[in-house]
């Protein structure tokens, strides 16, 4: 790593330390709120796009051109590895992944082979090119957590309560761990595979983990998501693991591994980060749906997200989710300029 890109804000507070700014990117700030990103996709489905080296790198600068965001997140989904190891599954637009059969019995399980480089070569080739084209603007690479992508396989797609998932964890224990533990495997594999080709952060999605009790959470999926933070540990990047409505297990996900925890809305950032405990840096969280007020409103919630991680060791300002595909694009444009601009009060 170059010495800019380690001084980069994103890598200096991912580390606990005060930058001169608040570092700001968007999850999904690649994605449907970008017109360039509507019309380079024209005619691709998206997981073609996700395996076309071009359009990863193109759909990756995007926002980083338009946004001046402090770190670019490569443009992919938390199913490629499934995809690439052959995994019968599509992305279904406003839908979301779909499984073509469903996992339900330990045979299945013998598809979930490991994630070998030429499985990947195109992808790993758009963060190599991403590399060299961001400078010293940071990569972060990503992956699904186990229980997020099991969720998936076991419900076949999407669910609202995971109803499907959580039966098969309760009535069977062995292959619930068989399953997530292949996850956990394929995840680390995959983050492997982009921090060697050159990211320099990753961040584990763990979306649907806010549908756990915390006592679930720790017997069912923590171990798993260890794992994977864990494989990762010796590459030596920061580590952010994130999911939504979250609130109950922040402390366990950053006990998992994390460097950096992501925060949704729900909960202040001072509170996040009295539940989550010292030695982590915290991401987030102002609400999503927030870009859709006036701009005095929306910059004046941001002062507050800033203000509150104050109290973190390491704060990277992002939404408390992704950007919504409605969100209008110069809100922000404008959010980045506002959040660079900002002084703290005890600054
Ligand atoms: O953040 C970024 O800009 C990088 C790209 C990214 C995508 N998916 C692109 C995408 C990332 C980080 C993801 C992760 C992802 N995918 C998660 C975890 C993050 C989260 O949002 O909680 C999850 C749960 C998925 C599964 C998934 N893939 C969903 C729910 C959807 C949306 C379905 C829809 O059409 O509403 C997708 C598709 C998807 N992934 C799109 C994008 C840009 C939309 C595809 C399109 O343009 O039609």
């Amino acid at each position: 790593m170059t010495s800019t890109l380690t001084d980069s804000a994103f890598l200096q507070a991912c580390r606990g330390e005060r930058p001169a700014h608040t570092p700001v990117w968007f999850m999904r700030q690649a994605g449907r709120s970008l017109p360039e990103y509507l019309k380079i996709r024209e005619g691709t489905a998206m997981l073609d796009s996700c395996f076309r080296t071009d359009m990863v790198v193109e759909i990756t600068m995007q926002p980083v051109r338009r946004h001046g965001v402090d770190a670019a997140i490569f443009f992919s989904d938390i199913v490629v590895p499934l995809k690439a190891i052959g995994v019968d599954l599509d992305i279904v637009p406003g839908t979301g992944p779909v499984v073509a059969e469903p996992v339900r019995s330990a045979a299945q399980l013998a598809q979930f082979r490991d994630v070998e480089p030429d499985d990947v070569r195109t992808i790993t080739d758009a963060v190599t090119a991403l590399v060299g084209e961001l400078g010293s603007t940071p990569l972060i690479g990503f992956a699904g957590a186990p229980f997020t992508l099991a969720s998936y396989l076991v419900e076949g797609g999407p669910s609202r309560d995971h109803r499907l998932t959580k039966q098969l964890m309760y009535s069977d224990p062995e292959l619930w761990h068989a399953l997530l533990g292949r996850m956990a495997v394929i995840a680390g594999q995959f983050l492997r595979m982009q921090v060697e080709a050159g990211a320099s952060a990753i961040q584990l999605f763990d979306s649907w983990a806010g549908h756990l009790s915390l006592a679930d959470y720790e017997t069912y999926v923590k171990p798993h998501s260890t794992a994977v933070l864990e494989s990762v540990a010796d590459l030596g990047v920061p580590r952010i693991h994130f999911g939504v409505g979250t609130g109950e297990l922040l402390h366990a996900m950053g006990d998992a591994g994390a460097d950096v925890v992501g925060v949704d809305w729900r909960v202040p950032l001072d509170d996040a980060v009295t539940r989550i405990g010292p030695g982590r840096a915290v991401q987030g969280n102002l609400d999503p749906t927030t870009l859709f007020a006036p701009t005095e409103f929306v910059h004046a919630r941001a002062a507050e997200v800033i203000e509150a991680g104050r109290a973190a060791e390491g704060h990277v300002f992002n939404l408390g989710h992704g950007v919504l595909p409605a969100t209008d694009p110069d809100a922000l444009t404008r959010l980045v300029d506002f959040v660079h601009a900002y002084q703290p009060s005890d600054a």
